[in-house]
């Protein structure tokens, strides 16, 4: 089976998720025996469609654009038994890259108006490839492909052989090395398989995919909002801020305990049992503490009853040290922060918790 594998996001060098899903599911593909390419369209010139029928009329099969699509992309994409149309998911819908090489099809078929079962249509010129749409979206509710999957199924009605869906595909990247995100890859080359195989996707690989939540999406959304925010006041895009290794500012105590949480790296913590407690003073005033215990760490308000170690700083003093923006054994050679209690396990922290 030839499969035509279409990525239209224009990310790429591991930012882009459709890229990550695409190429599992292609994982898949061949490993099921399908020759497969993966054509990504940010590397061709598409130009749009003019609507001058010309392809109907004047040069029946033949678009008038001499570009990528009329050199190789339509013989490739009418020459192939199946077609991936993979795209992120923008403003609900394909993205305007993969809706233009979707209108420059119009070669594929006939002019006239034809009711087939009570709907118009155009008679086919060229026999269309069995079609399956991947997207990923950055909102978390399945819901969110509604519109897409919609106006998929009017579309491709006779050739639709699959649809596979994302949600929350951008928290696949601060997960990806958790065992949700393994599964959901695992589960996509799974997909690729059973699309090759029987020409279909079990709906049970389907939810398996696309139904998993990633992680507790209320915490991720405080800690995207977190990184948004991080952005704006850096002044950078999200791919500096993922490449500068850069840890989203906490702006409250709430954030500050989600951030440490997600910072908290097992290994490093080993076997130590401890409460950390931190006194904030300053603009944003209150204490919390973070138990730790059997490679795990839990954040709580307010005061424990015995700790190990407090630490006494202001809110921002300690959100330049967590951050980066400044040294913590200098600070506290500056008496711009105090601690009390185990002095060896504050000096533990930044091992303890690593950039999330
Ligand atoms: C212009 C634009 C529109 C978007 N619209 C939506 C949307 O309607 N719903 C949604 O959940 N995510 C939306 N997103 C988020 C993307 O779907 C998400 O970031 C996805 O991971 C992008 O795919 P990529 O990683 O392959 O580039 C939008 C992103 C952009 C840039």
């Amino acid at each position: 089976m030839k499969v035509l594998a279409l990525n239209s996001s224009p990310r790429s060098q591991g930012q882009s998720k459709t890229e990550l899903m695409l190429s599992h599911l292609v994982e898949g593909m061949k490993k099921a025996g399908a020759e497969v390419e993966i054509v990504n369209l940010r590397e061709k010139k598409i130009k749009p469609c003019t609507g001058c029928f010309a392809c109907w009329t004047k040069t029946p099969g033949i678009c008038i654009h001499k570009d990528d699509m009329s050199a190789e992309l339509f013989d490739k994409y009418r020459r192939s038994d199946m077609s991936v149309f993979a795209s992120p998911l923008y403003h609900y819908s394909l993205n305007s890259v993969m809706k233009k090489f979707i209108e420059r099809t119009l070669p594929m078929n006939e002019p006239f108006f034809v009711k087939h079962q009570g709907r118009t249509h155009h008679p086919v010129r060229y026999p269309y490839p069995k079609t399956v749409i991947l997207s990923v979206a950055g909102f978390h509710e399945p819901e969110i492909f509604g519109p897409l999957s919609a106006w998929a199924n009017y579309v491709y009605k006779d050739v639709l052989a699959a649809e596979i869906y994302r949600p929350g595909a951008e928290a696949m990247a601060a997960a990806r090395h958790g065992k949700k995100v393994k599964e959901i890859l695992a589960a996509t080359v799974k997909a690729g398989k059973e699309l090759t195989e029987t020409g279909r996707i079990s709906s049970e690989t389907l939810d398996k995919v696309g139904r998993q939540s990633i992680g507790d999406l209320d915490n991720w959304s405080v800690v995207a909002n977190l990184v948004w925010k991080t952005c704006i006041a850096e002044g950078i895009t999200i791919k500096e801020f993922e490449e500068r290794k850069i840890v989203p500012r906490p702006d409250d105590i709430q954030s500050f305990m989600q951030i440490m949480a997600m910072a908290f790296n097992p290994e490093a913590a080993g076997q130590i049992k401890a409460c950390i407690r931190f006194v904030f003073s300053g603009g944003v005033a209150g204490c919390c503490h973070l138990a730790i215990e059997n490679g795990r760490v839990q954040g709580h308000a307010g005061d424990p009853e015995t700790a190990d170690l407090t630490v006494y700083t202001p809110f921002e003093t300690w959100m330049d040290i967590l951050t980066g923006k400044a040294d913590g054994s200098a600070l506290f050679l500056e008496n711009k922060y105090r601690a009390e209690g185990d002095i060896d396990l504050l000096a533990d922290l930044g091992r303890i918790f690593a950039r999330p």
